[in-house]
């Protein structure tokens, strides 16, 4: 029995480690430290870990600037742990509790509020910021033949600011010019159109945007004649659907530029 017992030890199949309560806490304690910050813990946090669990595993698996990821933030202890360990951190989080319990959390922790968990072993008052995106929603949907087509829930100005963002290109649409909904430089524009384009609509973009600028032209449907030689005509959906990955490994985001907040003057630059 030993002997099976060491064979297995060796194949890294039994756990080789015991963490008692005693070092790294236990529920009802990860309960009370929930609590403490943010009072009528849900029942969705029946599983949430002790602030000094989370701490031994970053220190055993990251080093303070590291980024953490939690997919799946709950209560937000993770986030807290890292944000106090001064590790970087991004949480992703569908439920409600989001705004109930993980900003207001992590809002206390960054201004030195929450005195609880591992804040006194990492001698923690407060710093460091975040920052809270919400996401949109999917940009395509199936129709009932099961073609992908764009969500109704995006109206004509999301879906050209989505475009441009999947697209690499600054939105920045024209009151004045129609097909300007943004630019990646000064002569390279996009526009972006929910209409189905005939052969006289293109000519008439081509004419307009002249030989000295360029234009990516985004639309479900169109039929050309001839060449454009200064428009791009891409399909929406199909776009899109090169935009995404699917069945990979690395979902490394292709998006091309994503929101850059400059530091304010004076503040530590923890936030993402
Ligand atoms: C058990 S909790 C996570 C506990 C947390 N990681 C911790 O360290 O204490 C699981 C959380 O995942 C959230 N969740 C489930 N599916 C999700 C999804 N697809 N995207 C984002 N969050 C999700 C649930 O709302 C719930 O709050």
């Amino acid at each position: 029995m030993i002997k099976r017992f060491k064979s297995e030890v060796m194949a890294g199949r039994v756990p080789q480690t015991l963490w008692l309560y005693s070092d790294v806490g236990h529920t009802k304690e990860a309960k009370e430290e929930v609590n403490a910050v943010i009072p009528n813990v849900p029942e969705v946090f029946q599983t949430t870990k002790p602030e000094r669990l989370l701490k031994r595993i970053l220190e055993i698996a990251t080093r303070p600037n590291d980024l953490v990821l939690d997919s799946f933030a709950g209560s937000g202890t993770t986030g807290a742990v890292a944000h106090k360990m001064g590790r970087r951190w991004i949480m992703v989080e569908l439920g409600e509790h989001c705004h109930t319990h993980i900003i207001p959390r992590l809002k206390r922790v960054i201004d030195g509020e929450d005195p609880g968990g591992i804040t006194k072993a990492v001698n923690w008052r407060g710093g460091g910021g975040f920052r809270y995106y919400r996401l949109a929603p999917s940009l395509l949907e199936r129709d009932k033949w099961g073609n992908w087509v764009i969500n109704k829930d995006y109206n004509a100005a999301m879906l050209a600011e989505a475009l441009c963002k999947l697209e690499g290109f600054t939105y920045a649409p024209s009151d004045s010019v129609y097909w300007q909904h943004g630019h990646s430089t000064e002569r390279d524009f996009i526009y972006v159109t929910t209409a189905a384009l005939n052969h006289e609509q293109l000519q008439q973009l081509s004419d307009e945007v002249g030989p000295d600028r360029s234009l990516l032209v985004l639309c479900p449907a169109f039929r050309g004649r001839g060449e454009y030689p200064n428009l791009t005509v891409k399909k929406i959906p199909k776009q899109v659907l090169n935009r995404c990955e699917w069945g990979h490994d690395d979902y490394s985001l292709r998006v091309e530029n994503l929101p850059q907040k400059p530091p304010e003057p004076g503040q530590q630059e923890l936030s993402l």
